[in-house]
């Protein structure tokens, strides 16, 4: 019975790198299923690229029970990058070489974002090592040339596991936050993970936030008079006077006291792959709005809030229809490849026919595209609804429309 298997005899090795999130396990478990049906035996490498240095850190998991819904990498994962960088200036691409001969790995599946894909492209270029690209973010920014279509127009969108997970988690998180804002009339402002893209924070338009800001579109000293008079308007206009803004954390802000416009860092370290850290937006933001408007502000970071936690029932579809195309992949031998969702499709649309993969030298990074973006209104568009609306219902909260009658003292009558 056994010799029927396709790839018997062949290994097939799962890695993942960068920031977690709750869509991992979900990737590699569907990844695994399916090559183990294959006939391969299923490898995973622990830590990232860091598991095939020195000498190495392997596990086997091809008759293991896994929990595709827990959320994170049970695989752990790293920054570590291979390639030489100006943080570790040693080539340890050798060292991987090595490790993959070692461990008689036929076949790689990376699942990461643009630092760990490209890396993997990197070794399918230069050395011919085999690998398939598995996209993976919260930030949504790894070019996946999704297209979107809205009033007719084509938008090049992107999908990537995680984002849908995360971008529920902040919708949830906002709508929960209403309550509070509403008791104390204030305006919070609400920041969110996504480094240089404003993909994800958009997300708090369907928990009840108004308006947004993203890096895309900085704030020079120009637009900060407008933004604060918008953010007045708002505020007024609402009826329960209190508003929530979310900002990207990597939001670019006119600096006063510096007269220029810059990120805030949460530190001054980089990772293997460059990034620095950022974080602190919103406090900066929240302190000039109290300033500027004398409305009270307060700051949230949502930090790993986004990241962590259990699978969505968008992105466990989402992983295993990808994981599908993986198979097609191997089937062909087309490696230096990475599955992606062709058009922009509701849950139950995810359909390996609306699959397709691309040439990993096509990913790299994407940005919130100018049609999601409305900059005089420092506010998402309608076509960035339309966009979410696909993988998101807007949360429901009840709202309670009060409006009690005034007693007067009795001298007052
Ligand atoms: O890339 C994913 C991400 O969560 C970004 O949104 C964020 O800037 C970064 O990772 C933070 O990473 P960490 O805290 O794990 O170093």
């Amino acid at each position: 019975m056994g010799k029927n298997k396709l790839f018997k005899g062949k290994t097939l090795a799962i890695l993942t790198g960068g920031g977690d999130t709750p869509a991992i396990n979900s990737s590699i478990e569907s990844v695994r299923n399916r090559a183990s049906l294959l006939g391969f035996r299923v490898l995973g490498v622990r830590h990232g690229w860091k598991g095939l240095l020195d000498d190495g850190d392997v596990v086997d998991l091809t008759h293991q029970p896994y929990n595709g819904w827990y959320g994170g990498s049970a695989l752990r994962s790293s920054r570590t990058n291979p390639f030489p960088s100006k943080k570790t200036p040693e080539n340890r691409v050798p060292q991987v070489l090595d490790n993959l001969d070692r461990y008689k790995i036929d076949v790689l599946i990376t699942i990461g974002g643009d630092d760990t894909n490209g890396a993997a492209r990197r070794l399918y270029e230069t050395e011919g090592i085999p690998v398939i690209g598995f996209p993976k973010t919260i930030d949504n920014d790894l070019r996946t040339h999704t297209m979107h279509t809205y009033e007719g127009k084509e938008i090049e969108a992107v999908l990537c596991p995680g984002f849908p997970s995360a971008s529920k988690a902040i919708a949830e998180y906002t709508a929960n936050l209403k309550t509070t804002a509403e008791s104390h009339s204030r305006i919070i402002v609400l920041e969110v993970m996504g480094r240089n893209a404003g993909w994800l924070a958009g997300s708090a338009l369907f928990g009840g936030a108004s308006m947004g800001l993203v890096p895309e579109f900085e704030i020079t000293k120009e637009r900060k008079d407008v933004f604060f008079e918008t953010v007045k308007e708002v505020y007024m206009n609402s009826p329960k006077r209190s508003l929530i803004i979310p900002v990207s954390e990597g939001v670019r802000w006119y600096d006063e006291k510096r007269g220029k416009v810059d990120v805030v860092y949460a530190s001054s370290e980089v990772d293997e792959y460059g990034h620095p850290r950022f974080g602190g937006i919103s406090g900066v933001i929240a302190s000039e709005i109290s300033k500027r408007l004398k409305i009270e502000a307060r700051a949230q970071i949502t930090g790993y809030y986004a990241r962590s936690g259990n699978c969505r029932r968008y992105d466990r579809r989402l992983t295993s229809t990808l994981a599908d195309k993986v198979v097609d992949l191997l089937l062909r031998e087309e490696f230096g490849q990475m599955p992606v969702i062709r058009k922009m499709v509701p849950y139950q649309e995810l359909e390996e026919f609306n699959a397709g993969s691309i040439d990993m030298g096509r990913i790299g990074n994407k940005s919130l595209p100018k049609e999601y973006y409305d900059i005089d209104g420092f506010n998402f568009s309608d076509a960035y609804i339309d966009f979410l609306s696909k993988i998101l219902k807007r949360m429901r909260y009840e709202d309670f429309e009060y409006d009690f009658p005034v007693v007067l003292p009795e001298d007052m009558k």
